[in-house]
C-alpha cells in the first residue's frame, strides 16, 4: 500500500507517483488586467460533473454581467454541445485546420455566455501534437482580449493534452465527488500539478455531495496528505482552497437529459443555488466585478 494512503481514510489506496506526462513549463497565458482570466475546470476521474459545472457556472457569471466563454477543451471526446443542445456547424477543429475563422466557431448559448465547441470522436485531437499545441495556444491568445473569463472544460485525468490545457490557466478548479475513486484520482492530478506545473494552489469543488460539510472535510483530508508528501518549489506544501460543494440533486440529471441548463430549468433547486454561490465566490475572489 502506498505510504500516502495510510493517512487518508476516505481514499484507502492512493496511487503512487503519477507518471510524468511530457513536460513543458506551465504555459499560462498571462492575461493583463484587460484580458480574460483563464480558469481550467478539470478532474482526476471522468464523469464527475466538469461539463455540468462549467456550463452552469458560466451561466451564473454571465448573469452578473461577466463576458464568459466556455471552451470545450476535451478535444477528442467533446460533449459540451450535447449538454447545451447546440448543433455547431463549425467547431474548434475547423479553426485548427484553417477551414474556418475563430469568429465563426464561437456560438452564443441560452445561458448568456459564448461557447467554443469541439467535435467528438476525432482521434487526432486526443493527443497533444506540436500542431495541436500551437493551434490551441493561438486560439486562447485570440480569445483572451475579448472576454472577462475563459472557462476551459478539460477532459479528465493526467494525459498530456489535459495537462497542457490546464497549464494555460491561471487558476485550476478541480471537481471531485466524495467517492474514494474520485478522490484518489483527484489526488493524483493535484500531485502532478504541484510537481510538473509548480502550482502553489488549486481550488476544489466537491460535486454530488451528500452531506453538508462533506467538501470541507474532504479537502482537509487531501490537504493533510499533501502536507506530508508534496512540497512545491517554494518549499511550501501545495494549498487546496475549498470553493464550495454542490449537492447531489435529481434535477441535475433531469436537466442534462433534457439538454437544458440547470440554472434556467430549475433555478431554485439545491444544486442550482450551490452553483450560484460558487459563481459568487469566484467573482469576488478571482474576477473583477462587472460594472
Ligand atoms: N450535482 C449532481 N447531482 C446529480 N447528478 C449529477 C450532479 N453533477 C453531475 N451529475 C451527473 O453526472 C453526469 C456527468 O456529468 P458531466 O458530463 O458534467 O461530467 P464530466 O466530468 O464532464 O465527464 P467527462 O469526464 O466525461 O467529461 C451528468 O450527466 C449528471 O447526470
Ligand atoms: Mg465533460
Amino acid at each position: 500500500m502506498p505510504i500516502e494512503s495510510q493517512t487518508m481514510s476516505a481514499a484507502p489506496s492512493l496511487p503512487p507517483a503519477a507518471p510524468a506526462a511530457p513536460a513543458g513549463p506551465a504555459a499560462a497565458v498571462s492575461a493583463g488586467s484587460a484580458g480574460a482570466r483563464i480558469i481550467a475546470v478539470t478532474s482526476g476521474k471522468g464523469g464527475v460533473g466538469k461539463t455540468f459545472v462549467s456550463a452552469n457556472l458560466a451561466a451564473a457569471l454571465a448573469r452578473t454581467g461577466q463576458r464568459v466563454l466556455v471552451l470545450d477543451a476535451d478535444l477528442g471526446l467533446a460533449n459540451l454541445d450535447v449538454m447545451l443542445n447546440l448543433h455547431p456547424k463549425t467547431t474548434l477543429h475547423d479553426v485548427f485546420t484553417g477551414k474556418a475563422r475563430l469568429e465563426d466557431a464561437v456560438m452564443t448559448t441560452p445561458g448568456g455566455f459564448d461557447a467554443l465547441l469541439a467535435g467528438s470522436g476525432m482521434a487526432e485531437y486526443s493527443r497533444l501534437t506540436p500542431e495541436v499545441r500551437s493551434q490551441f495556444l493561438s486560439v486562447i491568445e485570440a480569445l483572451t482580449p475579448r472576454y472577462d473569463l475563459l472557462l476551459l472544460d478539460t477532459g479528465a485525468g493526467i494525459s498530456d493534452l489535459v495537462l497542457f490545457s490546464v497549464s494555460l490557466a491561471c487558476e485550476v478548479l478541480i471537481v471531485a465527488t466524495p467517492e474514494p475513486t474520485s478522490l484518489t484520482d483527484a489526488y493524483a492530478a493535484i500531485k502532478v500539478l504541484a510537481m510538473q506545473q509548480k502550482r502553489q494552489h488549486v481550488r476544489m469543488v466537491i460535486n454530488q455531495a451528500t452531506r453538508p460539510g462533506d467538501g470541507r472535510a474532504i479537502t482537509g483530508q487531501l490537504q493533510q496528505v499533501l502536507d506530508r508528501f508534496i512540497s512545491t518549489e517554494s518549499g511550501h506544501p501545495m494549498r487546496l482552497i475549498h470553493m464550495g460543494d454542490i449537492p447531489s440533486d435529481p434535477s441535475v440529471r433531469d436537466a442534462v437529459m433534457r439538454r437544458h441548463l440547470l440554472l434556467l430549468q430549475t433555478p431554485g433547486c439545491p444544486a442550482a443555488l450551490a452553483i450560484a454561490q460558487l459563481a459568487n465566490k469566484i467573482e469576488t475572489t478571482l474576477l473583477v466585478p462587472a460594472a
